[in-house]
């Protein structure tokens, strides 16, 4: 049986887009005259983030995804990370801008980043739209990142709850109501 909860909004979905529309301006200055940028997505929880932030880069974009899975026992510097999921396009020589829901642990983020490295793209950078930096294990920090965010239990805007809420058009944050 899973535990009953409620959810509190902790980021307005008009919050969200206002940032991601500054968000997409840095980019834009940052990758100016590329001849083509290669979006890539982080399955799942980035669907969400990916679909808004392309929709306001003035820049021409490929999109791609790709899809990676951590497996922990517990000791956090042997994290595991596997890919499921390989780009479809190639990568080399060209613009590539990573795009993530969360960096948590940081795991996931640095090994895809130093995964899609070896490829030899012309310029890499990551964006993610939250960062709890409290949660770090791995030195690993984002080139932008939308909202810095304590250690909560978020859910919405892409992010799951035992695959649930990833619909929420705001994030919010999983509250029990059996806690005492
Ligand atoms: C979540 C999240 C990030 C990752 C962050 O993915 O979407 O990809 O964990 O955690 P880390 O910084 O500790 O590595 P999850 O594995 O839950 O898959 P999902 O994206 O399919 O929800």
């Amino acid at each position: 049986m899973s535990r009953p909860y409620v959810i509190d909004q902790m980021i307005s979905a008009k919050s969200i887009a206002a940032r991601i529309e500054a968000l997409a301006r840095d980019i834009h200055d940052a990758f100016d005259g590329t001849d083509k940028l290669v979006v890539v997505g982080l399955l799942r929880g980035s669907f969400v983030f990916i679909a808004d932030l392309v929709r306001e880069l003035d820049l021409p974009v490929e999109v791609d995804f790709i899809e990676a899975s951590s497996y922990g026992d517990g000791m956090e510097s042997s994290r595991e990370v596997r890919i499921l999921k390989d780009l479809r396009g190639t990568i080399e020589g060209r613009d590539v801008l990573i795009v993530e829901d969360i960096v948590d642990t940081g795991h996931t983020l640095s090994h895809v980043t130093d995964y899609l490295r070896s490829r030899h793209p012309a310029r890499l950078k990551t964006i993610a739209l939250l960062d709890k930096p409290a949660r770090r294990e791995v030195d690993f920090r984002a080139d932008w990142t939308g909202f810095e965010i304590p250690d909560a239990f978020v859910v919405g805007y892409g992010i799951d709850f035992a695959q649930r809420n990833r619909n929420l058009p705001y994030i919010g944050q999983v509250r029990f109501t059996d806690d005492a």
